[in-house]
């Protein structure tokens, strides 16, 4: 009885009637709730950084842009890729696969990249912080969300190859569940061809956004790959036209909002991969309950509140989803939403 309720409403879900609902009328009106209640100080901080007019990267309606030859990203690419150096790399993935342990980690997959932000020099650190707050970056991410971001994640990631593994975890197909919307900046840091990796993305903006899923995931998959579609399952929905990568020389870069983009990548055959990423997100993201601090910036502790005077900075690094939403547990019911509610493919 149960299981043919079910899949009355799985049915129903894939139903073009729920696609226009959820299109037409339930979405207009859940964005206009998560903009301007649950986001309410990001939507005030949105209007008064918009007060005075910025530059800004346009996506042009996309949730997604390649930014080719843009000149400070090709700085920060080189001064990054200058101090990385191949003793560099194989020094450090030495050391990784010395302290490898895949028993203890949530992600069953986590064997072929590590992340270096914390082992950078301060001052290379300070150079990735300064272009997380650059102002066009900034105004780039909160055009797209409409609300003013927090930083999420930074993150550089060296991604090396490993013998006889296949494409495996986030190099399957997914989008990132973690909210509602965000927007990540990827930036090359070495070149990048079909041999180490590039990041695959789906071209078209979904208009559901979040509210839409593919329902041929991995079967009983393991923490790190559930709900992710393998390579072949994705290409019988989505040809090789729909999709498009971030390639080329170290600098090449992409703003794509990773919540609502199928994507995958890192997969590299026979050469190391650096990227930078930097995630703005908004408070009501599972991803950052546990990301943002007190006194100073999770990702770099020499950032310290009490001397931070910029209003739009001491947001962007220390905003916390307030008590009264934390008492109502909004993340973690928001994405109950999103999975109750999906259109189903
Ligand atoms: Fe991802």
């Amino acid at each position: 009885m149960i299981k043919n309720i079910k899949q009355i409403l799985s049915k129903f879900k894939s139903s073009k009637i729920w696609y226009y609902f959820l299109l037409f009328f339930f979405i207009p009106v859940y964005n206009f709730f998560w903009e301007f209640i649950f986001n309410f100080q990001g939507k005030l901080y949105y209007y008064l950084w918009k007060l005075k007019k910025k530059d800004s990267f346009d996506l042009k309606k996309n949730d997604k842009l390649i930014v080719e030859n843009d000149p400070s990203f090709k700085k920060i690419a080189y001064d990054l890729k200058n101090h990385i150096n191949e003793d560099f790399q194989k020094k450090e993935i030495h050391r990784f696969n010395q302290n490898l342990n895949l028993r203890g980690k949530v992600n069953k997959f986590e064997d072929y990249r590590i992340d270096i932000f914390q082992i950078l020099p301060t001052n290379l650190k300070q150079q990735i912080i300064d272009f997380a707050l650059n102002e066009r970056n900034i105004s780039t991410a909160a055009n797209h969300l409409k609300v003013f971001p927090v930083i999420g994640k930074i993150y550089l990631f060296l991604n090396f190859p490993v013998e006889e593994k296949k494409e495996r975890g986030a190099m399957l197909w997914h989008k990132d569940d973690f909210g509602y919307k965000s927007l990540d900046l990827f930036l090359a840091i070495n070149d990048i061809d079909n041999q180490n990796g590039p990041l695959y993305f789906l071209k078209k903006k979904e208009p559901l956004g979040v509210f839409c899923k593919l329902t041929n995931v991995i079967k009983n998959a393991l923490p790190g790959e559930r709900n992710k579609i393998s390579i072949k399952n994705f290409s019988e929905i989505f040809s090789d036209e729909n999709i498009d990568a971030l390639r080329g020389p170290a600098g090449n870069a992409i703003f794509v909002d990773s919540f609502t983009t199928y994507h995958r990548g890192g997969y590299c055959f026979s050469k190391n991969r650096i990227m930078l990423r930097i995630c703005y997100q908004t408070p009501d993201s599972i991803d950052v309950q546990h990301k943002i601090s007190e006194n100073s910036f999770y990702f770099f502790e020499d950032i310290k509140k009490k001397n931070i005077k910029n209003i739009f900075h001491k947001y962007l690094f220390f905003k916390k989803l307030n008590f009264f939403w934390k008492l109502l547990r909004l993340p973690d019911n928001l994405m109950r939403l999103y999975r109750l509610l999906h259109y189903k493919i």
